[in-house]
């Protein structure tokens, strides 16, 4: 079925995980190519067919006021979440054996990592693209095995509400075993080891039953000298904060300080939002109907190269190794309906910061 002939084109798509680690991956290319050439493999990430992920590209690349300041020299940090109030629902049998871990990170996550850290391809065209992605998912740096245990948090949920209704524990979900050890929350702290990111930390969470769904890219400004406020009754200074909302809320934000009205010389945090359905009106979609028409006029720029998955799998490495031969032994320890374990917070807290409250 594969063999282009008659002038016809035949491509595969695949879809995700590739592979279960990094050497399943690496078995699966070679065995694919045994059949195909590299250009007929349309390794899929639904995440890439969503506008606003697109969006990234245009925004940094098409206006001259943000690339001036993309870099580690006005960023303090990016906080990438992908949270779901869903559980694992009639999938606790795949996901059981994948886990939070390989089901979000090396692909969906990583995906969001590459958009917004990668450096300005020389055009549009899919290798042009995907070579800059391929780069800095390639200098995430991999975690030592000492590092795995105090940037890696893992989780997995008890029971809990959910709006309002008492929702099982993830070990009573039908086709999960009642002593599951699969993590159902994951928060990374990452290095990007460039010129552009080095010292910028990427803090990552994704996970099911959390207190909202939710999926955005919240970039942290670094904070303007307090010297100034010194001798007013302003205690400290909030910093300006970026947010591209992915889903369900589809946009931009910007939020900075402004004067509160008065006498007194007092800072309010106030936000400019720029809304998609607002301004394009809504155009329903998962990702994958994009993707799959891309694929079939031959565009892979938005499709997943070998090498891309691997060095996602190279990078998380590290953790899956830990993790297994580390078992858990607090499970579960967050209660479905919150915002994930405590170590989450504790995470961030070690550095002097917290995750975005998302309302
Ligand atoms: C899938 C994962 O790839 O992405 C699911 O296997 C997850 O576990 C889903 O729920 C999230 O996609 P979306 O588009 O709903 O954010």
């Amino acid at each position: 079925m594969v063999q282009e002939t008659g002038g016809h084109w035949r491509r595969v798509i695949i879809e995700k995980p590739f592979g279960h680690d990094l050497e399943s991956a690496r078995a699966l290319n070679v065995t694919l190519r045994e059949v195909l050439d590299e250009r007929q493999i349309y390794r899929i990430d639904h995440y890439l067919g969503k506008e606003t992920v697109q969006n990234m590209i245009i925004f940094r690349f098409a206006n001259g006021i943000f690339e001036p300041i993309w870099n580690r020299r006005y960023i303090d940090h990016l906080q990438i979440t992908a949270a779901e109030t869903l559980g694992v629902g009639s999938r606790g049998a795949y996901y059981d054996q994948a886990g939070a871990l390989r089901d979000m990170v090396p692909n969906h996550l990583f995906q969001l990592v590459s958009l917004t850290a990668m450096e300005p391809p020389v055009s549009f065209l899919a290798d042009a693209v995907r070579n800059e992605q391929a780069k800095v998912i390639d200098a995430i740096q991999p975690l030592t095995p000492q590092e795995v245990l105090t940037f890696a948090i893992r989780g997995q949920y008890g029971e809990g509400f959910i709006g309002g209704e008492r929702v099982p524990a993830y070990r009573s979900e039908p086709n999960v075993p009642p002593d599951s050890n699969t993590e159902t929350f994951v928060a990374l702290k990452l290095r990007i080891d460039n010129w552009r990111w080095a010292g910028v930390p990427f803090y990552l969470r994704t996970g099911k039953r959390l207190a909202k769904t939710v999926s955005e890219i919240a970039i942290q400004f670094k904070q303007a000298p307090f010297r100034l406020f010194r001798n007013t009754p302003v205690e400290s200074l909030q910093t300006n904060e970026l947010v591209i909302h992915i889903q369900p809320e589809e946009g931009v934000s910007l939020r900075f300080g402004a004067k509160i009205p008065g006498p007194i010389m007092r800072i309010g945090p106030v936000e400019m939002d720029f809304n998609y359905a607002d301004c394009f009106g809504s155009t329903p979609s998962t990702g994958y109907e994009r993707l799959i028409y891309d694929c079939m006029i031959g565009d892979a720029t938005l499709f997943q190269r070998a090498d891309m998955v691997e060095a996602a799998w190279n990078a998380i490495m590290p953790v899956l190794d830990l993790w297994k031969a580390l078992p858990p032994r607090d499970f579960p320890n967050y209660p479905a309906g919150s915002w994930g374990p405590p170590e989450a917070d504790e995470l961030l807290a070690r550095d002097g910061r917290q995750w975005r409250r998302v309302e």
